[in-house]
């Protein structure tokens, strides 16, 4: 019996120190925990002024976290009234969309990413919308100097530069992009929006015999707008960020390289194959004769069905007349 009690008492004594191993377990992992986010919290406490500094000089944004800018910004930003307002200068939508900017590809990106320096302190305020137009581009190549290379070499970059002889606006990257919802370009949404963004400038989707009204009478234009990732839009033709104009032999339309940019998805097309328009109005003369014949045989098979019709319902009436079937005569039936 006693030998039963002391067993049972070892048991509870070992039971005891069992709990208060995993108790001092459990404390030295809490402990190491805090110890640990304590030293990451001071380590972050002494980076954060330091990377705000560069992104944000002006005093008063350099304690705020990016999170916290942001939505300082957009206490304001995001109150629809504040609208539109009109200057001297011209006219400035100061609204943004909080949610489209949280799920833009620059969610994340606190608001002085691009507004570089960026403070209302009238001292300070340099940046009125004109000047921050001309220096956009160059917003964007902090972080973007691939595409921003590319870009001062094509035919829109050297144009944005000098302008056109027109008077026309070559497009920059806020043109095409947008800037407060940029979207990420992988998508089939966004794929199938690429040619109302060139269509902008190029003849939109009313404009007959413009590039993109063209584009989506034919094959490629039909296939992307029916969810054909595959199919060809504008950029995988003309390339996005470095167009050239057709005529120059480095365009990847040229004639030395309109082939090769055929043969990325038609691997087996041949020179002729190449010669095949792209931009077209089927009825235009200049389209392939089978194209033209295929149109002009519609067109003819259009004119006979309402030809067709509008007889049948003449001679109808006709009929009805006679019968007296419009006018009581109590005819018929
Ligand atoms: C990816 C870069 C980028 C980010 C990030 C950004 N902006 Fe802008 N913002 C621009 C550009 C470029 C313009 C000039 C637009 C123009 O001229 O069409 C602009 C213009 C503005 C304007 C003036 C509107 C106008 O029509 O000129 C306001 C206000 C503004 N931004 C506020 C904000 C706020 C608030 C945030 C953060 C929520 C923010 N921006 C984040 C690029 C950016
Ligand atoms: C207290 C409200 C308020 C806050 C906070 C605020 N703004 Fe503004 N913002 C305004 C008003 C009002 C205007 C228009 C009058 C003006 O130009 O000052 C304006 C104008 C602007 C413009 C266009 C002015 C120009 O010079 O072209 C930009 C860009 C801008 N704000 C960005 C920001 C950014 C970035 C932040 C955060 C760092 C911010 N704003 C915070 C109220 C605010
Ligand atoms: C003429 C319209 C146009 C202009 C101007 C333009 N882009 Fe683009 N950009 C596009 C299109 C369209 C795509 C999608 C390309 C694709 O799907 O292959 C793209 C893609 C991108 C991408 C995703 C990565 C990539 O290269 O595909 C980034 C980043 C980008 N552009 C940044 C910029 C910057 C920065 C500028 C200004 C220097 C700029 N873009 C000017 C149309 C343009
Ligand atoms: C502070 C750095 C920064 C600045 C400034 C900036 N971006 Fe970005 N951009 C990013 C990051 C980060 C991403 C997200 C990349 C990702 O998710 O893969 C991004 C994504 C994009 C994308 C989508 C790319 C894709 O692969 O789908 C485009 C387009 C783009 N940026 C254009 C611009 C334009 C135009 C400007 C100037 C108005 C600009 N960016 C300014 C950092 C920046
Ligand atoms: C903001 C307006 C604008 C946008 C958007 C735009 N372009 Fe252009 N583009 C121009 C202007 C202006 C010219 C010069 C036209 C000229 O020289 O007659 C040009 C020239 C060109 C050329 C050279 C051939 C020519 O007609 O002279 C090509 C090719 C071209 N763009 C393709 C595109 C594609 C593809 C897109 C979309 C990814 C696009 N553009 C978006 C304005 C724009
Ligand atoms: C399948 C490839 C392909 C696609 C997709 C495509 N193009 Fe083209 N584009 C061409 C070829 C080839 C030419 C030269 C023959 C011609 O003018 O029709 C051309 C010519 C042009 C020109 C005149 C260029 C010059 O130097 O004169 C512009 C502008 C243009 N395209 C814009 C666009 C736009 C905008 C889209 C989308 C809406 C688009 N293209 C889609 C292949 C393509
Ligand atoms: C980004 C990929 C891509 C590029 C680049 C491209 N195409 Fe296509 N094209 C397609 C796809 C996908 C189809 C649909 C094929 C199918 O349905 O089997 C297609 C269909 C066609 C068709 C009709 C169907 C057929 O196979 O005869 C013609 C014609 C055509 N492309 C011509 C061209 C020409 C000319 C070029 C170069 C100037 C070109 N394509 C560049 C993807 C592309």
């Amino acid at each position: 019996m006693g030998g039963d009690l002391n067993s049972a008492r070892q048991l509870a004594k070992e039971f005891t120190c069992s709990k208060r191993a995993a108790a001092a377990a459990v404390l030295a992992i809490v402990l190491a925990v805090v110890l640990a986010s304590a030293a990451l919290a001071a380590s972050t406490t002494t980076l954060l002024p330091a990377t705000t500094n560069t992104t944000a000089p002006s005093g008063s944004d350099q304690a705020a976290g990016s999170e916290d800018l942001t939505t300082r910004c957009l206490t304001c930003h995001s109150q629809e009234y504040l609208g539109t307002v009109q200057d001297d200068k011209g006219t400035q939508n100061l609204y943004i969309d909080s949610a489209a900017y949280h799920d833009s590809a620059h969610g994340l990106l606190p608001c002085n990413a691009c507004h570089t320096g960026f403070s209302h302190d009238p001292h300070k305020m340099v940046n009125n919308a004109e000047f921050f137009r001309q220096t956009a581009n160059e917003a964007c190549r902090n972080c973007h100097d691939d595409q921003f290379e590319m870009y001062k070499q094509s035919y829109h970059g050297t144009l944005s530069r000098g302008g056109t002889a027109a008077g026309e606006k070559a497009p920059i990257c806020i043109d095409c992009h947008g800037t407060h919802a940029i979207q990420k370009v992988g998508t089939l949404e966004y794929k199938q929006s690429i040619s109302d963004v060139c269509g902008k400038c190029h003849g939109g989707r009313e404009g007959h015999g413009g590039r993109e009204a063209t584009f989506l009478d034919t094959y490629h234009g039909k296939a992307i707008t029916l969810g054909r990732e595959s199919a060809a839009t504008c950029v995988d033709c003309h390339g996005a960020h470095s167009i050239l104009p057709v005529s120059n032999p480095q365009s990847t339309l040229s004639e030395a390289n309109i082939l090769p940019t055929c043969q990325k998805c038609h691997p087996d097309a041949s020179k002729g194959f190449s010669t095949f328009l792209v931009h077209v109005k089927p009825t235009s003369t200049k389209a392939p004769l089978i194209v033209f014949a295929v149109a002009v045989f519609y067109l003819l098979m259009i004119i006979a069905v309402f030809a067709f019709g509008g007889i049948h319902t003449l001679l109808y009436i006709y009929r009805g007349l006679k019968d007296g079937m419009y006018f009581g005569k109590g005819g018929g039936h």
